[in-house]
């Protein structure tokens, strides 16, 4: 049966951070450029007690702290759909506001910006309120848990209101452009694939490094860390964009089955080698982009074992990829914003040139930059220019797209993932979004590695803030024979 499009959204969490710089932004771009569909309707709600105006002066806000502006008409459209309720959606009471506010709307369908912690108790709610049918959708946030038991509890108590089609889990990387695009550069290409295997890769390495540090979001974080909160999700979608076998098409589940497929193929890290394979670190005072910034225990007020820094080596065990490391690494406040998965292919079997162009040899890599701007580049072996003593010299010169220069103007990339992801969940595509064995699969291997470190007794390593992490990523890396592509 088609899945009935939208006609209605209703944003829990709406006073919060994600809802108001990313969600309500996203919906508003949205309906600037006409994808909304007409008579969509927008119910924002949280418990703090404020009126629609008011909290359509906060919407306001937070769109004029961004470089796209905000045009009159569009915004009256916007605020002709959005209808505030102040709610505490865990109790009848607050289920019936909503119910009030979304009288017409027959196919409304909820984003949960909240806590983990009251999905139980909010769904319950609007089952309750009978707000819920075999088409409505859900949207959860991550974190699904924190690790793969309580990722299980979460989404049992979700699979007794909603069946696994109508639940929309989130991975915002699945929304930005460049993560599809490595769908579109894998597979609408004949060029790459006969060379994305063992035989020609040497390693992979995906890089994903903010600036940022943890600042006022340590109460979630200390909880979570790196692992958590970038690889467990972020990353290993990555890996698997890159490491899956061609789907047969791009419906959900053939997408999501090949995903499945990487991650049960993940060697599992042990105490036995878990210090050889992986490194926590933490940040400690530095400088970042010229600015003196704190350590991340002076941002918490007290000593943490949490890591805001981890590098390691995952092996995808099946044979497309034996024996090719991936390394992964991610950070806090690291010298620059950068979000790339880089992979270096073998060295030519034999050199047919002089000792000192042999020399000059590069092996290609390459590399595809999704953060912050949107290049693909592939180095190649030239010829130096000019003659030289001793015969012809070698040079490695990149192929590059810059895909941010040839979109520019009409047509332009889209500017938040999350307008990707709320346009499919108002249509019902949910090849975008997570499924629950995916989740549960990605838990089971990131478990291994906490409880390896546990294990092992693997603190954090202090690196500077605005450092590329402690030594021991360099070491690591350099302990399989491969340096981290700078
Ligand atoms: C979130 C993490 O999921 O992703 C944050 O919780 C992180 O800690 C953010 O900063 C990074 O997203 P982006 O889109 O800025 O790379």
């Amino acid at each position: 049966m088609p899945v009935p499009q939208a006609d209605a959204i209703v944003l829990f969490g709406a006073t919060g951070d994600l809802a108001r710089r990313m969600l309500l932004a996203s919906l508003y771009f949205l309906d600037a450029d006409g994808f909304l569909p007409p008579g969509f309707r927008i119910v924002a709600t949280a418990r703090t007690e404020m009126d629609t105006p008011a909290f359509l002066d906060v919407v306001r806000g937070a769109l004029t702290e961004r470089s796209e502006g905000v045009e009159p008409a569009v915004w009256a459209r916007f605020c002709a759909r959005l209808t505030y309720v102040a709610a505490d959606a865990t109790q009848a009471e607050g289920a019936a506001r909503l119910c009030t506010a979304l009288q017409g709307a027959t196919s409304p369908f909820f984003y949960l910006a909240i806590s983990p912690s009251l999905y139980e108790r909010v769904t319950a709610a609007l089952r309750a309120a009978g707000l819920v049918d075999d088409h409505t959708r859900i949207v959860l946030e991550k974190p699904i848990g924190r690790d793969l038991e309580t990722s299980r509890e979460i989404n049992t108590a979700l699979g007794a209101v909603f069946g696994e089609n109508q639940i929309f889990r989130i991975d915002h990387y699945l929304g930005k452009e460049t993560v599809q695009n490595l769908i579109a550069l894998r597979f609408a290409n004949t060029l790459f694939e006969p060379l994305w295997n063992n035989l020609t890769i040497d390693h992979v390495q995906i890089t994903v490094a903010e600036t940022e540090g943890v600042g006022e979001r340590w109460p979630y974080y200390d909880e979570y860390g790196a692992l958590r909160d970038m690889l467990q999700n972020h990353m290993l979608q990555l890996l698997c964009l890159v490491a899956m076998e061609p789907p047969a098409d791009m419906e959900p589940d053939s997408v999501r089955n090949e995903k499945v497929k990487v991650l049960r193929s993940l060697r599992r890290v042990t105490r036995a080698d878990v210090t050889d394979r992986s490194v926590r670190g933490q940040y400690t005072p530095g400088v970042v982009g010229g600015k003196a910034v704190e350590g991340y225990e002076a941002e918490r007020g007290e000593k943490s074992g949490t890591e805001t820094f981890v590098a390691l080596r995952a092996d995808i065990d099946n044979w497309r990829w034996a024996g090719v490391p991936f390394f992964l690494r991610t950070g806090k406040r690291m010298p620059e914003k950068r979000t790339q998965i880089s992979l270096q292919f073998k060295p030519v079997p034999h050199s047919i040139f002089g000792l000192a162009s042999t020399q000059d040899l590069v092996a290609n890599r390459l590399v595809i930059d999704l953060q912050p701007d949107e290049d693909i580049s592939l180095t190649l072996m030239n010829k130096a220019p000019g003659i030289s003593q001793g015969g012809m010299r070698l040079q490695s010169m990149p192929l590059s797209l810059s895909l941010l220069r040839a979109y520019e103007g009409p047509g332009a990339r889209r500017r938040i993932a999350y307008e990707r992801l709320l346009l499919d969940v108002i249509h019902g595509d949910a090849t975008l979004f997570v499924r629950r064995d995916e989740v549960e699969e990605a838990w089971r291997w990131v478990d291994g590695v906490a409880d390896a470190w546990a294990e092992a007794k693997l603190t954090p390593k202090p690196y500077a803030a605005g450092s590329w992490g402690p030594s021991g990523a360099f070491a690591l890396i350099e302990r399989f024979g491969r340096a981290w592509s700078e």
